[in-house]
């Protein structure tokens, strides 16, 4: 059998800025051990609801709580990590660390929580920052996903695998039975033609035309303006819909919609669009707010902002931009 290469020797062959194989480690070590957790379910008390709500107004799972936890508590002990934010915490949290080669790390500790009590996938996602040498607070953490040093996911699915980019690639590994994050996956590469989109079909009515132009024109199917079938899939977590597609290529679109107008879409920018869009373009695929506008490139304005997502196989990407 081939001998698999491990996480950290991965990382260490790379070219990365002092610190960061560090705060990568404890970012593999920390969803290792949340793999276990969630793999425990019920047996150890992971299920249901905590009775509280986050800062977002969304209803905390006992698991989303348990997970910001063991994130927050491993990275405050990593030397290089001077702040950390998630999407469970009201505002950052310094470290209390300051000086050169340090780093904000900004999480999602458990992606698509909706689906941990049907024991269907979830996944933790997260972005690494280069920190100013000046105060650690919110204006800090506001840079363009462009900045990223590093950005990845955890999916716990029927194998438990964590994907990830310091911008030399996409690597995927597989978490063995002895704990050890395995490479198994090299310069993911997603296909630039799909026939496979995802999107919540039950927000149709509330879309914006062109939304719902590109969506008709793909259910037309092989008769219609696309001249193609087309399959649907949505997991209903962004890390298992987005792992589908580094495997196999489609389009993932969280548009905006017309429930909440003053929201540019449900998902965030800071943890879940910047994180994914450099993973997708760093396999060769297109990460948009609307078709056409990098989702690297947004500025953000504040820690929690939302954000409209349309990412994928790049001429489904440019054909929606077109629609
Ligand atoms: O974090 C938000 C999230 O759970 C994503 O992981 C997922 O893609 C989406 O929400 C699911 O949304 P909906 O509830 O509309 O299916």
């Amino acid at each position: 059998m081939t001998a698999h290469v491990r996480l950290n020797d991965h990382i260490g062959a790379l070219d990365t800025p002092e610190g960061l194989p560090a705060v990568l480690a404890v970012l593999g070590e920390t969803c290792a051990a949340i793999s276990r957790t969630v793999a425990g379910g019920a047996l150890v008390g992971a299920l249901g609801a905590s009775g509280q709500v986050n800062v977002q107004d969304e209803e905390q799972k006992k698991l989303d709580v348990i997970t910001n936890d063991m994130l927050r508590e491993a990275l405050a002990a990593c030397a290089p990590v001077f702040g950390v934010a998630s999407e469970e915490l009201d505002t950052v949290e310094p470290t209390g660390r300051t000086g050169d080669h340090g780093y904000l790390v900004l999480f999602d500790p458990l992606d698509g929580s909706s689906n941990i009590d049907i024991n269907a996938p979830v996944g933790t996602i997260f972005s690494v920052l280069p920190a100013s040498s000046g105060q650690i607070d919110e204006a800090a953490f506001l840079q363009p996903g462009r900045n990223q040093v590093a950005a990845g996911y955890a999916l716990y699915g029927a194998q438990s695998m964590l994907v990830l980019t310091t911008g030399q690639g996409v690597a995927a590994f597989t978490l063995d039975v002895d704990g050890q994050w395995l490479r198994t996956g090299e310069d993911l590469a997603i296909p630039a033609d799909t026939r496979e989109f995802a999107i919540n079909m039950s927000n149709q009515r509330h879309w914006a035309e062109p939304v719902r132009r590109y969506i008709e024109g793909c259910l037309e199917g092989k008769d219609g303006p696309r001249g193609k079938d087309f399959n649907m899939r949505w997991v209903a977590a962004m890390v298992a819909d987005v792992h589908r597609i580094l495997m196999r290529g489609g389009v993932f679109l969280y548009p905006w919609d017309a429930r909440e107008p003053d929201r540019a879409g449900k998902l965030r920018l800071m943890y879940e669009g910047n994180p994914m869009a450099l993973l997708i373009e760093q396999a060769g695929g297109k990460a948009t707010t609307d078709g056409k506008q990098p989702i690297l490139d947004v500025r953000p304005t504040e820690l929690h902002q939302r954000i409209a997502v349309a990412l994928g196989s790049a001429k489904e990407i440019d054909a929606f931009a077109e629609a």
